[in-house]
């Protein structure tokens, strides 16, 4: 059922992009703008702008654009009617909604079926739980068993799944969901002679939870390992549309908030692991769920803080799984530091035997930058031979080659340096001798666009002059100008025919459009066009669209343009938007369109006068030339008037 159209304005209006984008990229002020690390493009200097004042967001190094719908759509990868629903629960505007029929069922798109089925089956697992006796007496004592309190399995909605092989096959059919369907998601699993089971029975349940709070996925560990049996410990959702394991972090939604506030995020392996840390109220943590960790993962961070601390098992394994992720996150510009526990211990365990205090002074005592922990532990494994000593020295200067910050390669090779007992000189030497390798390997390969520092310049402006349309920038100007000010009413005193003064009210849309339209241009610019045509109708009706009308727009391209130009600084923005001017200010605004017009023309009028000249040259067709010569003559009278500044003359 589509939404409708006043109800859409009204959620685009409620929705503030600063808020609606600040859930999932930190945003530090910069003036009257919110700028912060694009989600959208790998960067390291923050390009992703976040306007307020529009209400859009725009980022100057990959150039993604939009209101607060649009940064969902791309973010999230929902619909637009998602996107909306989602912007209308967060801002509390309801939207009228009937029961759906089988039809509109059947339309639901797969993805939306996907989280009504997760959400669903996260309800009955977690009512099971604490409301059937099997729930009480066998998952939630196991929970209770594993020192785990209320709070913690109420906020993380864990749940269970009964023993019996179909209990929630049974329960999701009687409620309409189709078999295949559950199989399909991952609920079910069909057996050969055609029935289906359940892969989570007989288990304590985890949901697994987006950025946004949606339940994509499952966790369920069987209650006792019995080697008679050859269980799986955990089963796990299978990945689909919404649950993708490698761009999936346990926790993140119930921990970003507290990754951002201590600016950092404590990475650990196991649902169990982030439980028990939250329960003794350590809450930036977030676990990568038996996978080993990923770019994707990684990058999901980054945009909440720059350092990790990753805090592992203190086995060989554990120590091993470390080892590989630190090299991933220094590759992405972050800061990675290393716990290790003792070797019997997860996370997990380890804060359950230990009081909290001796926990938490154990992480601050633990706690290493990736290169103790990296040269502490190849040092031992290499004891005293020369040789693998050797081989050492060669793998750190590897790693700190990852660095991409300069000023901290240098930092690292101090610390090396002293770690390893060799001069700074000697580590920087092989330190160069490998960035050079890597320096001559990328070229060649496209490397990544280095966003502007200002982050004002548009990119269109570094193009070459000459291969722009004639106008190009007037073009973009005039645009913007009725972006900006279309609505805003000039009053105007012109020179009747008679030569007696008339003063009128006209829009600057009015004042523009017709300008143009009395001497028969077009834009060059086909989106610039559909925005001047848009105005053009507008005018025959009483109400002028706003900027947000453009900026929201249909049609991508005019919003994009719009946004692109809106979003470049200018001179005039400091003038009342909507409303009336202080005198002085309308002046200068009407000196500046009249100025924008005329340099406009003067650039049209030239390329076409060039344009024909060329064309009567090369045609022998006496009547073809004749009528080019008629064209010709337009343009160069309009130049004449132009000159004389006949084109619109405001006395003032
Ligand atoms: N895991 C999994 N499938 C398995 C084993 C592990 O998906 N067969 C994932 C789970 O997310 C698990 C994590 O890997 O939480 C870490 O595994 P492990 O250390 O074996 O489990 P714990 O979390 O420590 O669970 P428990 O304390 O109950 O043994
Ligand atoms: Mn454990």
């Amino acid at each position: 059922m589509p939404i409708p159209r006043e109800i859409v304005e009204e959620i685009l209006q409620a929705a503030r992009i600063e808020e609606v984008v600040g859930e999932f990229v930190t945003l530090k002020k910069r003036g009257a703008n919110l700028i912060g690390v694009c989600p959208f493009h790998n960067e390291k200097t923050p390009s992703f702008n976040v306007n307020p004042a529009r209400n859009i967001f725009k980022c100057f190094g990959c150039g993604k654009a939009g209101d607060s719908a649009k940064f969902l759509m791309e973010h999230e990868h929902v619909s637009y009617p998602e996107a909306l629903r989602y912007l209308a629960k967060k801002y509390n505007i309801k939207i009228e909604e009937k029961e759906l029929s089988p039809e509109e069922l059947m339309a639901q798109t797969e993805r939306e079926k996907m989280f009504n089925i997760n959400a669903f089956a996260d309800k009955y697992f977690v009512d099971t739980l604490w409301n059937t006796d099997e729930g009480k007496s066998v998952g939630l004592s196991y929970f209770y068993e594993r020192g785990f309190l209320n709070p913690i399995i109420e906020r993380f909605h864990l749940g269970y799944s009964p023993a019996q092989w179909d209990a929630f096959s049974k329960h999701a059919k009687a409620n309409g969901y189709d078999p295949e369907f559950l199989e399909k998601v991952g609920f079910s699993i069909k057996r050969q002679s055609g029935e289906y089971y359940d892969r989570f029975h007989g288990r304590v349940m985890f949901p697994i939870h987006n950025l946004t709070g949606k339940v994509i996925g499952f966790g369920g560990r069987i209650l006792h390992n019995d080697p008679e049996k050859k269980l799986a410990k955990y089963q796990n959702s299978p990945e689909s549309e919404i649950y993708q394991k490698k761009e999936t972090l346990y926790g993140i939604y119930f921990a970003k908030s507290a990754i951002v506030n201590k600016d950092e995020c404590i990475l650990v392996e196991g649902y169990f692991d982030v439980l028990r840390m939250h329960q003794i109220g350590i809450e930036n943590v977030v676990a990568s769920s038996g996978t080993s960790l990923t770019t994707e993962q990684i990058r999901l961070i980054k945009r909440y803080t720059k350092n990790i601390t990753m805090l592992y098992d203190g086995d060989q394994a554990g120590i091993h799984a470390a080892l590989r992720g630190t090299d991933m996150i220094l590759t992405e510009g972050m800061n990675v530091r290393v716990v290790v526990l003792p070797p019997e211990h997860d996370p997990d365990s380890f804060a359950k035997e230990y009081p909290t205090d001796e926990v938490l002074n154990y992480l601050q005592t633990h706690t290493k930058d990736f290169i103790r922990f990296k040269t502490e532990l190849l040092l031992h494994d290499a004891g005293n031979d020369p040789i693998q000593k050797g081989q050492v020295v060669r793998t750190i200067v590897d790693t700190i080659s990852l660095v991409p910050d300069p000023i901290f390669r240098i930092s690292y090779v101090k610390e090396t340096s002293r770690l390893l007992d060799m001069p700074e000189e000697t580590l920087m030497v092989e330190l160069n001798k490998l960035l050079r390798a890597k320096f001559k390997k990328s070229l060649g390969v496209e490397g990544e666009a280095i966003p502007d520092e200002t982050v004002t310049a548009p990119k269109q402006e570094e193009h070459e002059e000459d291969t722009l349309p004639p106008g190009y920038y007037q073009e973009r100007e005039l645009v913007k100008l009725l972006l900006l000010y279309g609505s805003n009413i000039l009053s105007l005193k012109r020179m009747g025919e008679d030569g007696q003064v008339i003063e009128e009210q006209v829009t600057v849309a009015q004042l523009i459009v017709d300008d143009l339209l009395n001497d028969g241009i077009q834009f060059n610019d086909p989106v610039n066009q559909r925005i001047l045509n848009v105005y053009d109708e507008a005018l025959n009706t009483d109400t002028l669209p706003n900027d947000h009308f453009f900026t929201s727009n249909e049609d991508p391209q005019i919003a994009q343009q719009s946004i692109d130009l809106l979003s470049t600084p200018y001179k005039l923005d400091r003038w009342e938007k909507h409303g009336i001017f202080v005198k002085t200010e309308e002046d200068k605004l009407i000196d500046t369109i009249e100025d924008s017009l005329l340099r406009y023309k003067d650039q049209i009028i030239e390329a076409k006068r060039k344009e024909i000249q060329k064309q009567i040259k090369e045609t022998q067709d006496l009547d073809r030339q004749l009528e080019l010569m008629k064209q010709k003559k337009y343009w160069d009278d309009l130049k004449v008037r132009f000159n004389e500044k006949l084109g619109i003359v405001i006395v003032k």
